[in-house]
């Protein structure tokens, strides 16, 4: 089996170097991207496959899952890893001794099904935090999978004091066995449908990116430019050319009750595991001389481990990468830094919440109302004293909005195609988590049109600031789950990360910073981590330093610090009624 002998060379490459099994996050990836740089060098020019193809194979394999035996439809739901019956033990530090700042903690997680007996196999989804709850201060782990039924989650130590590890169960390995099989199965569980219309006739038919159907009964509406593809049934009256709006149709639940079992809040999914012994550590100061930048990126024989993007601390972000944090502690200063500036956000409701925060936070931007939906948008927003300009505008189909006038329903990509750019345009990107229910070859094909875009803005206005969101960890019911669980927004989020790999972008970590955080799960974050929201980290180090400081000399600030800032502050207002109402508005 494929991705169990790709599991297992990676497996035991880390495992050599660092008695350190794969990691589930980063380390995998960019293991990879070594691996297809060698493909591409090592193939013949005259029968190169397409290079398009050969990503297409090196980025399903960035989404390789340790195999989990099949579920047979008889499987004992006893047999299946329990949260409860699973532990975790911090482990003494290798040298001995008391922990220090910069040291990195280690934790072994142990599965046990509900009869109590050890876990063999590996799969389980698993997220691990560290955290100090009286500093406010809190990291993401990194989380092995040694494929018998153990795991290790790695933490640094960043600060002094008291620090706990909190190991959550997010799906056991059957479940996620489910999940797999229902995006092969079940494709189109989530439909969407489009009303056509023509003088007082009126038509709704169903839509998909795929529909097994005659070129008779389809109404073809594939994307000339990118390509990507959309059909509706043809309606029985009306012609293709009538279809009027967009809008998701529903939900098709079709799992066994049996299988439903495996998606229980509480027992089952996104529980924590219980330590063995006393969870908490006492950090001491650092040992020796200080050295700042342990904590990026080092390398570990010809891996590189990327450590957390940045941590928590007193409640405020701090990253790791390098990206200096500026407080603008007045609406004022932060005008001043987007004076002149056109803000434009593409993506999905997350994307959306952005707009609103900018609403809500710079008094003298006010929405010019263009008389859309506030869910589909498009939305602006201008600030005439200052001369700024946001856009906010919902990615093309699968988008998950009710009612969208096709008129308004466009590719990001073909929208990046008409902006200028420069170093007055700014470019927010997330585009994530109406893509779960989908095989990744979809979600691939997307991200590759919006490279391509990217790319094209960035050569022709090379000082445009293109910043992407990732996807986050977010609350799970079953509905949820089925439709956009975090087992799907990781497999997703780890794409996103090797597409836009070496491009100058600057990727803001909200899965780090939701995770992070002690604030639960949640699509829309709540308030706190929003502000937090931007952290940039720049893929090119070299290139984007100098890019970087050409933007922040014209801008007498910058503009990267200033969204970190801005979603910082949400953090804090958390709490606030204003907080809570923009948090109500974004939800859709
Ligand atoms: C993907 O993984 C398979 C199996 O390990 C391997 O044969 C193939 O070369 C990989 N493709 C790329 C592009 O890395
Ligand atoms: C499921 O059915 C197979 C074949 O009938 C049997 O061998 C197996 O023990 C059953 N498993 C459970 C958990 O009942
Ligand atoms: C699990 O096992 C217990 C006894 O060990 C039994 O009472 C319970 O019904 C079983 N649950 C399922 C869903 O099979
Ligand atoms: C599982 O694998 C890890 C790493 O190879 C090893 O340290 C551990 O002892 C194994 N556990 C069991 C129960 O076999
Ligand atoms: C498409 O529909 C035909 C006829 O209904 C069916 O035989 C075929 O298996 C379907 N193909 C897919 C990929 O679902
Ligand atoms: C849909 O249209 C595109 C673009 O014209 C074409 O390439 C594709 O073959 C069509 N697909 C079907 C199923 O008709
Ligand atoms: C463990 O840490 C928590 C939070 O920092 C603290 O309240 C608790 O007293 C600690 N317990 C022990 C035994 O140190
Ligand atoms: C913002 O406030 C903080 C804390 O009050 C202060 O340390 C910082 O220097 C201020 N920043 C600016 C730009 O005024």
């Amino acid at each position: 089996n494929i991705r169990q002998a790709l599991f297992a060379s990676v497996f035991c490459h880390v495992f050599c170097v660092h008695t350190q099994a794969l990691t589930m996050s980063r380390a995998n990836m960019q293991f990879h991207s070594l691996t297809l740089d060698g493909v591409k060098s090592s193939l013949p020019t005259h029968q190169q496959p397409s290079k398009e193809a050969v990503e297409l194979d090196f980025l399903k394999n960035v989404t390789a899952w340790p195999s989990t035996p099949p579920l047979p439809l008889n499987f004992s739901w006893n047999d299946t890893s329990d949260p409860r019956h699973s532990t975790f033990t911090v482990l003494p530090k290798r040298a001995g001794g008391q922990w220090h700042v910069g040291d990195e903690l280690g934790v072994l997680i142990k599965m046990y099904n509900f009869h109590g007996k050890p876990k063999k196999y590996g799969g389980d989804f698993l997220l691990a935090r560290l955290h100090s709850p009286s500093l406010l201060a809190g990291v993401a782990g990194k989380v092995v999978d040694h494929l018998n039924g153990s795991y290790s989650a790695l933490f640094p130590l960043l600060w002094e004091g008291n620090v706990q590890v909190q190991v959550i169960l997010v799906h056991s390995s059957e479940a996620v066995t489910v999940l797999q099989q229902l995006n092969r199965m079940q494709p189109h569980r989530i439909y969407f449908q489009s009303l056509f219309r023509s003088g007082s006739l009126t038509e709704t038919t169903t839509c998909n990116v795929y529909i097994n159907a005659t070129q008779q009964q389809l109404c073809n509406y594939t994307d000339l430019h990118t390509g990507e593809q959309w059909f509706c049934y043809k309606p029985k009256k009306l012609s293709c050319d009538a279809r009027v709006t967009h809008a998701t149709g529903g939900f098709r639940k079709n799992i066994k009750p049996q299988e439903e079992m495996l998606f229980q809040s509480g027992i089952n999914m996104k529980v924590s595991i219980p330590p063995s012994t006393h969870p908490n550590i006492s950090v001491h100061p650092r040992e020796g001389k200080t050295c700042p930048s342990l904590y990026q990126t080092r390398g570990i024989g010809d891996i590189v481990r990327t450590e957390p993007s940045g941590y928590y601390y007193h409640g405020a972000w701090r990253p790791l990468d390098g990206t200096k944090v500026h407080q603008f502690n007045s609406s004022t200063a932060v005008s001043q830094c987007l004076r002149g500036k056109g803000l434009h956000l593409f993506g999905d409701s997350t994307i959306r919440q952005w707009f609103e925060y900018f609403l809500a936070s710079f008094p003298d931007l006010k929405k010019f109302d263009l008389h859309s939906s506030k869910q589909g948008g498009p939305l602006l927003a201008l600030d005439y004293p200052n001369n700024i300009l946001v856009t906010y505008r919902c990615h093309g189909p699968p988008i998950r909005f009710a009612n969208i006038p096709v008129t308004q329903l466009r590719y990001v990509a073909n929208e990046l195609d008409h902006i200028d750019g420069g170093p007055n345009t700014v470019v927010v990107i997330g585009v994530w988590s109406h893509f779960s229910t989908f095989p990744v070859d979809f979600y691939i094909r997307r991200l590759q049109n919006i490279r391509k875009a990217v790319v094209r803005l960035l050569s022709r206005a090379p000082r445009t600031l293109v910043v992407i969101r990732t996807a986050n960890p977010k609350a799970l019911t079953v509905y949820e789950t089925l439709t956009n669980s975090d087992w799907y927004s990781i497999q997703g989020d780890k794409l996103l990360r090797a597409v836009f790999k070496g491009l100058n972008v600057h990727l803001v970590d909200a899965w780090d910073m939701v995770l992070a955080h002690q604030l639960p799960h949640n699509l829309h974050p709540q308030l706190p981590i929003i502000r937090v929201l931007h952290v940039p980290s720049t893929n090119r180090p070299n290139q984007g330093k100098s890019l970087k400081q050409a933007r922040i000399e014209e801008l007498g600030c910058d503009v990267e610090e200033l969204l970190h800032f801005r979603t910082e502050y949400l953090l804090r207002c958390s709490r606030t009624k204003a907080g809570l109402e923009i948090q109500h508005k974004a939800l859709r």
